[in-house]
């Protein structure tokens, strides 16, 4: 699936975070090729949510670049971004709470302006996510935990990324919804949409991704193809529970 030849859609060299004195991201380096389905397993706090929330222009980094599609994305604020192809779904909820599922689904469509298409996507999510489909005119805010994962997954894929980051997707849902949210990940990808998915699930998301990374207390400490990774002695201790 790599494309050697093409520079990486993403490429994160030397990237340092820090809140206050505490160093959360510690000089890491990360890339993604366009197509890839890539993910970055490890601990609570490993850094792995503040990784994504530079790279969405949501915290400032102390050091190292992020360059999308060959641009560094220093200081670009995070509503440009999804113009420029680039959606994240964050963790947890991140859906409109006073607005209707509805409204959620079409404020995801805001960078397009072909109106018949957005209603055809709005079914087509209807579709994937009959849950939503029954509940488009409910307050997004009173929906279940598991119900507005869905949404901020529907809703980003509204705005037709080329790059989806998702923060653990499969957190807090059922053990069918996170079958389904799974599959919505594999047909995405394969659809094309390359995707960096940060999971606390390390079994699904190695089994669904081309490439992985370990990060460790701000660090990456592995790195290779995700098949090798599932059977890596040490990625089978410390994240499949084997
Ligand atoms: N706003 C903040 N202020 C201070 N420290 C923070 C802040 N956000 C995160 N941290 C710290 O930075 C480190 C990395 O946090 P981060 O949220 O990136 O971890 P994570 O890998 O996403 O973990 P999890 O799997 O639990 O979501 C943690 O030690 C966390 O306590
Ligand atoms: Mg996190």
């Amino acid at each position: 699936m790599t494309q050697d030849r093409k520079p990486p859609l993403l490429q994160i060299k030397g990237l340092k975070v820090n809140y206050g004195g505490i160093e959360a991201v510690k000089g890491i380096d990360l890339e993604i090729h366009e197509g890839e389905l890539v993910t970055i397993i490890g601990a609570n706090g490993a850094g792995k949510t503040t990784t994504l929330k530079a790279i969405t222009g949501l915290l400032k980094w102390a050091a190292g670049e992020i360059i999308y599609l060959e641009k560094n994305l220093e200081g670009t604020p995070a509503f440009r971004l999804l113009h420029q192809g680039l959606a994240m779904v964050p963790e947890g909820r991140g859906v409109f709470a006073r607005m209707s599922i509805y409204e959620n689904l079409q404020m995801g469509a805001f960078v397009r302006s072909d109106e018949a298409g957005i209603r055809a996507d709005i079914e087509r999510m209807f579709g994937i996510f009959p849950r939503l489909k029954e509940r488009a005119h409910q307050l997004a805010g009173t929906m279940s935990g598991g119900e507005q994962q869905m949404l901020a997954m529907a809703r980003a894929l509204m705005g037709h990324p080329k790059l989806l980051l998702l923060d653990e997707p499969s957190m807090g849902l059922s053990p069918i919804m996170v079958e389904k949210i799974f599959e919505v990940i594999r047909d995405v990808s394969a659809q094309g949409v390359t995707i960096l998915l940060v999971e606390q699930n390390a079994r699904l998301a190695l089994q669904a991704a081309h490439r992985g990374y370990v990060m460790e207390s701000g660090l990456v400490t592995m790195s290779g193809k995700a098949s090798d990774m599932l059977d890596d002695p040490k990625v089978r201790a410390a994240y499949l529970g084997e």
